[in-house]
């Protein structure tokens, strides 16, 4: 019986629960033990792993965070902590690996099938900042808390005439505050992705929209321009609107996935088995126009991809 393992890497995001069930459900379907390797590259170097069964995954795809844990390990990208990593591979006779995490976690994927061990990334993280996927397990939940929270913040800000200045995750891309920001009527989002000028895309913008008789604001701003509590007082201080600065935080990680995150999370994790069953690694499973299509992983951390620039102009012109 041939061994594959499966873990869990870098930021956890809700839906990574779905991916794993269904990595584990076909796995066992199709033959093979399947391992479940706790905390990331961590367990995978230390060989911290458990084998998993049909029932190992019940109760799951509702639930957010994920069942392996996860890690961020510099152990691993050392030389020493791959050494490691390859020993366990051999000692348990591992075949291949799922990896679900961004980025970082495909280029531990990209260097362990380069060592032999074929691996294949599924793209889980609520920043959506995985150039070959139109689309990443958790993006989709963290969206939907983000809507949530700045609806309650709005409530407030209504009853005092206040400016909400809200700091959104997403690391060094706009995804989710440009996406939450429409959702929640944003007076202005602000992103790494589009330079802005602060004066005239925020204080002049409320000025305006002050005569216009609006009365409280929100403004989204994303982590990878940050700066909140700043912005916050510099509004207050220009426009004489009463603001507070939100940072939301770890909030966005957490909480039960939505149906698209199941889904997805579904959808990847069977595709990634299918992969390995035909012998192939080193391959990124991914989702474009909703369609699952899989990449070669040097050919995936190769790609760029932009931020919609048409939907940023919509939501300038619709919030005033
Ligand atoms: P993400 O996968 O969400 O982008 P990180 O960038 O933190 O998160 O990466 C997760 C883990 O993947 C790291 O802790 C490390 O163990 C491994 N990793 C990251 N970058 C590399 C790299 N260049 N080479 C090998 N392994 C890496
Ligand atoms: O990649 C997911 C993410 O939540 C980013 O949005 C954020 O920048 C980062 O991880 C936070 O990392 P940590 O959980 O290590 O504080």
């Amino acid at each position: 019986m041939k061994t594959i393992g499966v873990l869990t890497s870098g930021g956890d995001a809700p839906g990574m629960n779905a991916a794993i069930r269904a990595v584990v459900r076909s796995g066992c379907e199709n033959g093979f033990r399947v391992m479940g390797i706790r905390r990331g590259y961590n367990g995978l170097m230390y060989g911290d792993m458990y084998e998993m069964n049909l029932r190992s995954v019940s109760n799951i795809i509702n639930r957010g965070g994920t069942i392996l844990y996860s890690a961020r390990s510099p152990e691993f990208k050392t030389e020493e902590g791959m050494q490691k990593a390859i020993n366990v591979c051999k000692e348990v006779d591992m075949q291949g690996i799922v990896v679900i995490g961004g980025d970082g976690s495909f280029r531990g994927a990209r260097d362990l099938s380069l060592r032999g061990v074929p691996c294949v990334g599924i793209p889980g993280t609520i920043d959506n900042d995985i150039a070959c996927c139109d689309y990443t397990i958790g993006y989709d939940t963290a969206m939907n808390t983000v809507m949530e929270m700045v609806d309650r913040l709005r409530d407030t800000s209504e009853s005092h005439d206040r400016c909400s200045v809200v700091e959104v995750m997403g690391r060094k891309a706009g995804y989710i505050a440009l996406n939450a920001g429409i959702a929640c009527g944003a007076t202005t989002i602000l992103i790494p992705e589009v330079p802005f000028d602060f004066e005239r895309d925020v204080i002049e913008r409320m000025r305006r929209t002050q005569k216009a008789g609006k009365r409280h604001f929100i403004i989204i701003v994303a982590e990878g321009v940050g700066g909140v509590q700043e912005m916050a007082e510099r509004i207050q201080r220009e426009t004489g609107v009463e603001s507070r600065a939100t940072i939301l935080g770890h909030v966005q990680r957490g909480g039960s996935p939505t149906v698209r995150d199941r889904v997805a999370g579904s959808q990847m994790g069977y595709r990634a088995v299918e992969l390995l069953k035909e012998g192939t690694g080193n391959r990124v499973v991914a989702m474009q126009k909703d369609q699952i299509v899989d990449f070669d992983i040097f050919e995936a951390l190769n790609m760029k991809k932009s931020i919609d620039l048409d939907l940023y102009r919509v939501a300038h012109e619709i919030s005033i």
